[in-house]
């Protein structure tokens, strides 16, 4: 846990580490090695918060059998991220994770593409979805593209958190467009904070992109990492990689 002093606030930023790719790894040959577990095991003792794992409609990565071997095993926060089916909210249920992120699935994409679009999906997440999580303790928050529109229907839902997506800002393809994108970030944080929701952020970060990021976008509590960091991690070794991006998130602003 990182206490970084702003301007605003004291505020408490953290790394979840999330470990796909390291079952991405695994199931390329069938092999029980790596396993996400004990990577998990790893990041947490090299001072990650927690562990984000997305068990997808398809397990082309995090098979069941990961996510209740994670449960037992995460000591920190759990972040079980999904697709709002009703599979998914079943084997939820059933693990009980501290948090768990909704996301759009699609069954083509290569990573998830994009936060939610409320307006579409506002009836069925206040009818089926947030009941279903009702009495279960279950801290539910939404992956956001930061709009305004999008982030007012999430709070009307009561929603605890929204993570917002920084992926546009990730692979923006030049400076005044990621400036453009960092603008609206920061606008999103101000108006979740000021909804009282938690604000968490993740997709496409790595060591390069995380500073800036950091620097300018307040209130921002859990930051999920997945792909660039697993991906430094063949390099570096993941204890040192976890370090790394924890030393950077240390950084005063
Ligand atoms: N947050 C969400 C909601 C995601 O879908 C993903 C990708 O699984 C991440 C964070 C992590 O993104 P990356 O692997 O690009 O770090």
């Amino acid at each position: 846990m990182i206490i970084v002093s702003s301007m605003k606030q004291i505020k408490v930023m953290q790394l979840l580490v999330n470990i796909d790719h390291v079952a991405t790894l695994r199931n390329a040959r069938g092999e029980g090695y790596p396993d996400p577990v004990e990577a998990a095991e790893i990041s947490e003792k090299a001072g990650a918060a927690g562990i984000v794992f997305h068990l997808r409609g398809d397990r082309r990565h995090i098979r069941d059998e990961d996510v209740y071997r994670l449960k037992k095993s995460v000591t920190g926060i759990l972040d079980f991220e999904m697709a709002a089916s009703d599979e998914m909210i079943i084997i939820c249920k059933n693990v009980l994770p501290e948090l768990c992120t909704l996301v759009p699935e699609g069954r083509e994409e290569l990573t998830t593409e994009g936060g939610l679009n409320m307006k579409t999906v506002f009836d069925d997440y206040k009818n089926r979805v947030f009941p279903a999580f009702e009495d279960t303790g279950i801290k539910l928050s939404l992956f956001l593209d930061p709009n305004p529109a999008d982030i007012e229907l999430a709070h009307k839902l009561g929603a605890d958190a929204i993570e917002l997506h920084t992926g546009t800002f990730a692979n923006a393809p030049d400076a005044a467009s990621q400036r453009k994108e960092l603008e609206r970030l920061k606008a999103g944080a101000e108006l979740i904070h000021e909804t009282g929701m938690i604000v968490n952020a993740g997709h496409g970060l790595n060591l390069e992109n995380l500073p800036l990021l950091i620097s300018e976008v307040p209130y921002l509590r859990d930051i999920s990492i997945g792909h660039a960091l697993i991906s430094k991690s063949l390099y570096w070794g993941l204890e040192k990689t976890v370090k790394e991006y924890i030393r950077l998130m240390n950084v005063q602003r």
